[in-house]
C-alpha cells in the first residue's frame, strides 16, 4: 500500500497567516501540522508517500525533505492548480500505479491510529474504506448516510445534510478509484469532489465501508479550529524541563526545550516552549505553543499559539486565543490611551477589549 498526503490548495480561512505560509505547515504544539498525519502513517507500516503540492511547494519540501528522518521516501507531486481532491488523486496517477493507498489531507489532524483501518481494509476488501465522525455542523463537510454497515449515499457540504456523519480526511481506496475519477465532472463549486468519486463507487455497486472514528479529529482550516488542534494535542504532553529555567514557577506538564531561557516566570502547563525561546518576567497560560527564538518580555499569554521568531514586550493586558504569526511584534505602545497604533496584514483580524 501506498499513501498521498494532500498539501496544495489555497488556506483561505486561514489568512493572513496562508498569506505567506503553508496552512499545512502551521504548527500545532511547534510541529507543523502535515507531520502529525505523516507520523501516522509510517507508524501504520506505509512507508512509499507521495505528497501533493502547489504553490507552497518548496517550503513544504523544505521541511519534510526525502522523508529519512521518518524512514520513509517521499515522492513530491505538483498539482498546479488545486482543482479538487479527486484532481489530487488523477495528478498522482503515474506514482500510484495500480496499489492500493491511503489518502489524508495534509490540514487534518485525528488522535486514532491508521493501523485498525489499514487492517479492515485488507480483511474485508473493499473497494473504499472512509473515516466518519459525528459533528454538530455537517453542511461544512462532507456527509455520509449510512444502512447498516454499509455507506449508501455520499454528498459534498450540502445544505440539507442526509446525516451529521462527516467524511474525516482519511480514504483508503483500491485502484478502481481511477477508472471513477477519468469520467468525473466537475461539482457546481468547480472541483473535482472525492465525495463524487466515492458516490460513482456506490453507483456501480462497489462497496464503501465506514470506519467510525472514536478519538478526536480536527481538520484545522480555521484559527479556532488551529488553536482547538493545539489544546487537544497539549492535553498529551508530558513535562519534561531540558531549557535553562531561574526564579521562576513552572506548574504542571511545561515542555521546555534546551536552548530556551526562562527568567522569574510562571508557567502554567499544558505549554510548550522550542529552543531558542527567551521568556522574561512573564505568565504563559495553559495551551501554549511557543515557537523557536520568540521572545516574551513582561506580558501575559494563554489559549494562544506563537510561531517562530515572535516579540512580545509588556504587553499591559492579556493576550488569549490568539495566533501570532511568524516574525510578529507586539508591545505596548506610547499611543495617547484609548488610541492605537496598528500595522496588520492583509484579512488580519484585531479583537479589543
Ligand atoms: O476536512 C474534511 C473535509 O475535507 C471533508 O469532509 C470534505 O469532504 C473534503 O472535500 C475536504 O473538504 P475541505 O473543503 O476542507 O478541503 P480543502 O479544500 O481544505 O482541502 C483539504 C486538503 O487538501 C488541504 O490540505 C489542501 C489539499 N488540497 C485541496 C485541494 C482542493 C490539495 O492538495 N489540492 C486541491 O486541489
Amino acid at each position: 500500500m501506498k499513501a498521498l498526503i494532500l498539501a496544495g490548495g489555497k488556506g483561505t480561512r486561514l489568512r493572513p497567516i496562508t498569506f505567506s505560509m503553508a496552512k499545512q505547515l502551521v504548527p500545532v504544539a511547534n510541529k507543523p501540522v502535515v507531520e502529525y498525519g505523516l507520523e501516522a502513517i509510517v507508524a501504520a507500516g506505509v512507508t512509499e508517500i507521495g505528497i501533493i503540492v502547489g504553490d507552497t511547494a518548496e517550503a513544504i519540501q523544505d521541511t519534510l525533505g526525502d522523508g529519512s528522518r521518518w524512514n520513509c521516501r517521499i515522492t513530491y507531486i505538483l498539482q498546479l492548480n488545486p482543482l479538487g481532491l479527486a484532481h489530487a488523486v488523477a495528478t498522482a496517477r503515474e506514482f500510484l500505479g495500480d496499489d492500493d493507498f491511503i489518502m489524508y489531507l495534509g490540514d487534518n489532524l485525528i488522535k486514532s491510529s491508521l493501523g485498525d483501518l489499514i487492517q479492515e481494509f485488507k480483511d474485508l476488501g473493499p473497494a473504499a474504506s472512509i473515516l466518519l465522525t459525528q459533528v454538530p455542523n455537517p453542511s461544512d463537510f462532507g456527509v455520509a448516510l449510512m444502512d447498516g454497515k454499509k455507506v449508501v449515499k455520499l454528498e459534498e457540504k450540502p445544505a440539507q445534510p442526509l446525516s451529521n456523519l462527516a467524511l474525516v480526511g482519511v480514504y483508503i481506496f483500491r485502484p478502481i478509484i481511477h477508472d471513477v475519477i477519468e469520467r468525473l465532472a466537475p461539482s457546481p463549486r468547480g472541483e473535482y469532489e472525492i465525495t463524487e468519486a466515492i458516490q460513482g463507487l456506490i453507483d456501480r455497486g462497489e462497496d464503501v465501508l465506514p470506519h467510525i472514528v472514536t478519538g478526536w479529529w480536527k481538520d484545522t482550516g480555521t484559527v479556532e479550529a488551529m488553536l482547538e488542534a493545539n489544546r487537544l494535542i497539549l492535553e498529551d504532553l508530558e513535562r519534561n524541563i531540558l531549557g535553562d529555567v531561574s526564579e521562576s514557577k513552572i506548574e504542571g506538564r511545561v515542555r521546555i526545550e534546551k536552548g530556551a531561557r526562562v527568567d522569574g516566570c510562571v508557567i502554567r502547563g499544558p505549554v510548550i516552549i522550542a529552543e531558542g525561546c527567551n521568556l522574561q518576567n512573564s505568565y504563559i497560560g495553559p495551551f501554549s505553543s511557543i515557537d523557536k527564538n520568540s521572545v516574551i518580555h513582561g506580558s501575559e499569554i494563554e489559549h494562544s499559539i506563537v510561531l517562530a521568531d515572535c516579540k512580545i514586550e509588556n504587553v499591559g493586558t492579556r493576550i488569549s486565543s490568539s495566533l501570532l504569526g511568524r516574525g510578529s511584534h507586539v508591545k505596548q505602545g506610547e499611543a495617547m490611551p484609548k488610541s492605537l497604533s496598528l500595522v496588520l496584514g492583509d484579512s488580519s483580524q484585531v479583537e479589543l477589549p
